[in-house]
Formats: C-alpha cells, structure tokens, sequence
C-alpha cells in the first residue's frame, strides 16, 4: 500500500517540476515567484538529478549565467518579466542583463555540484570543470566582499539574503532601518497567499527601505557592506558557505586546481575558527549577529542547527544543540521549526517564524548524519516525508498540525521528495 502511495508521490512530483519549468531554469512556484531564484534552484536540480542529469547541471548552468563581473550571483534572475511579482526589475534597477535583483542568496550551489557528480561520477567531469571558476568567482565574492570581520563568516545586508525572510532574527535589526522614504507600493504576494502566512507591512516597508537603499548606491557592494541599514552576520549564510566551501575544495581536488584548493583550505580554517563569535552561550546555540548594534541575535532557529552541515561545533556546543532537538520534539509533531517553539515570538504558521522547511530539513539531517546522529537524521527525513505525503508540496509546513503554508505545488519541496525524504527502498 504504502509504495502505491509513494509512486503517486514521485509522480506528482515529477509533474511539479515538470509544469514550473521553464526551460533552463525553473520557477519556485506559479504566481507567488514567477522568476529563477538562486538557491531555489540550487535545491530543484537535486530533484531533476532524479530523472534527467543534463537538465539538474543546466538548472545551476543558467543560474551562474546572471553571474556579475566580478563573481556575485543574484537571488533572482528576471528572465522573462511578470507583473505578478513584486519587487520586480524596474524596482531593483540593476541596469542587468538579463535583469536582477542586487542581492544574493545562501550558496548551496556548490555543495550541489559536488553531490551531483558524487552522483554520476566522470560523466559530469565537464560540467565541473565548466562550472568550477563560476563557483569559485562566487566565493571569493563572499570571502571578499562580506567577511568583514575578517573572520571567515558572512554579512547579510538584506533579510531576503539569508532566505528566511521574516526570520525574528531580524525584528531588532530592521527596527532600527529607517522607512521615511519608502516609496508607494503595491504588495502582490497578498494575492495568492494567506497574510497570516506571509511577512507583515511593517517588514515589507523595511525590506522595501533597505533595497532602495542599495539601489540609491548603483549596488556597490562594498558600499552596502559597509554602511549599508541592514547589516547582520548571519548563522544560516556563514554555516552554509562554510560547508559550500569544503564542497567546492573536494571539487578543486578533483579537478587538480591545487592553488585553489590551498585558498579554498585556507578560508574553511579562518571560517571553522571565526564561527566560535557567533556561539552564545545563554542560547546554547550559534546565532546571528547584528553588525550595526554590536549584539547577537539570541534566537534559536533552524538555521543554528546547520552548525552540523558546516561540520562546526565542539563536541560539548553540538551536545547542547542535541539537547535542543530533543526539547523542541517533544513539543513540536515535526521537526525542525524555524524558530523555537518555546521562543514567545514562535508562530506556527507565518513563514520563518515557525514553520518548517523540507530543505532545511534536508540540510540538517546531512549534517546530523554525518556528526554521527543517524536516529535524529532519520527523524527528520520521516517527518518531511510525513508532511509531504500528508498535505501535498506546499512551500513549508506547521510544525504543530502539518498543515501546509505558503505557496503550493512549491519546486523545492518536490525536489526535496525525489532526491531525499521519499523512502527510498520502494
Ligand atoms: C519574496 O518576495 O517573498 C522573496 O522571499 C524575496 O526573495
């Protein structure tokens, strides 16, 4: 029984990635984001991976397509416009081609690459070599322009950077942006998703405040970093560039690039050093830091548990985010909330303040697996699969009911189903 349900799984999952794809690159969901987003799209090509490899390598290949001189990749690539969206082009006027936005995105893209040729062994040599100096140009970018503490982490200057948007990590950081000059604007999300599910005004006008801020300075990164109204080293980013990192140095290896493979091992031990800054000890778990206040972040969120992906932690900080884990499910059905359950600020439905994420959850339980907690990696993968076959692929999930929330019929979380929480031995 149980694998008749599973076939009928794979094959409307199939069928999602099939119907956002728009030819190269594919859309996150109709309607609520019309457009190619940057880790998105990392994640989908695990999903294609399943059942075409070209087209998996040609989802990163039009991604890093976008990709700037001098190696940043936007979060989200204007192939084609759609007025549905906002903040469209004409908002972000990076003066691009194609048109982007001016920020970036987590860079889970090189942990893919590697996954994907770990996958299909020499026959995707070529894409690796192809795609090697983009995802190296991309990295330095981050090492360049964003570690400026000069301790291996990276700086978010937009909360849509680091993907969790309304994350209550960023409550105190955006009170302090000013929104006097935020120009009118109509929001379009509202159209297709619930407000309860979805980022509040007063977030919108500060994500809207700090975009023109950056538009105000023609997207000088540098600029931005520096002085810019958001400026928030950020957990999710720093643990996900690490292990991108270590990734993309298996790959230097592979290809024989030994310079860069000692530039590459050179930043993964400033990183594995400079991520103690962001342990908190009150919290007992890696939190952001809000640059411009001097403060951490005390928030305990999804994001802390990738401290395991990044293979970061002593073994006394990973026992305490162990615990961490077994608080949390004890109160939440499925794991991992965005934000602790006991954290007053949880709601179980509002996008990153609560729900959970199928990739996330993917990210974590590699991590776990791999830090030598095989039980609470398989629970995790279990609870995604529960959450799936239960309510179908929404863009996240409460963690409380499993309802779905956000957007539906959501590309990552079909990919998440192909490439990992579907039982495989079907
Ligand atoms: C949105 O528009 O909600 C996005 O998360 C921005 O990337």
């Amino acid at each position: 029984m149980k694998a008749a349900v599973t076939n009928d799984l794979d094959r409307r999952a199939l069928a999602i990635l099939k119907a956002n794809d728009q030819g190269g690159y594919t859309v996150p969901t109709h309607g609520l984001y019309p457009f190619q987003w940057n880790w998105d799209s990392a994640f989908v090509a695990l999903g294609f991976a399943s059942f075409d490899a070209e087209r998996a390598w040609r989802e990163i290949e039009t991604l890093l397509a976008a990709q700037w001189e001098d190696g940043f990749v936007p979060h989200i690539v204007f192939w084609k416009d759609d007025s549905g969206y906002f903040p469209g082009p004409s908002v972000w006027r990076t003066r691009r081609h194609p048109a982007t936005s001016g920020i970036t995105q987590p860079p889970v893209a090189a942990s893919v690459a590697r996954w994907l040729y770990e996958a299909q062994g020499e026959a995707a040599l070529v894409q690796v070599r192809r795609l090697f100096p983009k995802l190296l140009a991309w990295h330095r970018w981050f090492h360049e322009c964003r570690d400026t503490l000069g301790k291996g982490l990276v700086l978010a200057t937009h909360p849509w950077e680091t993907g969790r948007d309304n994350s209550a990590e960023w409550d105190r950081p955006m009170s302090a942006v000013d929104i006097s000059r935020v120009e009118p604007y109509e929001r379009r999300d509202l159209m297709k998703v619930d407000a309860d599910m979805r980022p509040t005004k007063e977030n919108y006008d500060r994500y809207l405040a700090i975009l023109q801020w950056g538009r105000d300075c023609a997207w000088d990164h540098r600029a931005i970093a520096r002085e810019g109204p958001f400026r928030v080293v950020d957990i999710g980013m720093t643990t996900i560039l690490l292990r991108a990192d270590r990734d993309l140095l298996v790959l230097a290896e592979l290809l024989g690039e030994m310079e860069h493979a000692d530039y590459l091992r050179k930043r993964i031990s400033l990183a594995e050093a400079g991520i103690a800054f962001l342990w908190n000890d009150d919290v007992g778990a890696f939190c952001s830091y809000d640059l411009v206040a001097g403060q951490s972040l005390p928030y305990l969120t999804s994001a802390s548990f990738l401290a395991f992906f990044a293979g970061a932690g002593s073994a006394s900080e990973r026992a305490r985010l162990i615990a961490h884990l077994e608080r949390i499910s004890g109160k939440a059905r499925y794991l991992v909330p965005s934000l602790d359950v006991d954290h007053p600020d949880f709601d179980p439905i509002r996008y990153w303040r609560g729900p959970v994420w199928a990739m996330v959850n993917f990210l974590v339980a590699r991590g776990l697996m791999e830090a030598g907690y095989p039980d609470w990696a398989e629970r995790l993968r279990r609870d995604t699969e529960t959450l799936i076959a239960g309510t179908g692929f929404f863009e996240a999930y409460c963690p409380l009911t499993g309802r779905g929330t956000g957007g539906d019929a959501f590309s990552w979380t079909a990919a998440m189903w192909l490439h990992w929480a579907r039982e495989k031995n079907q």
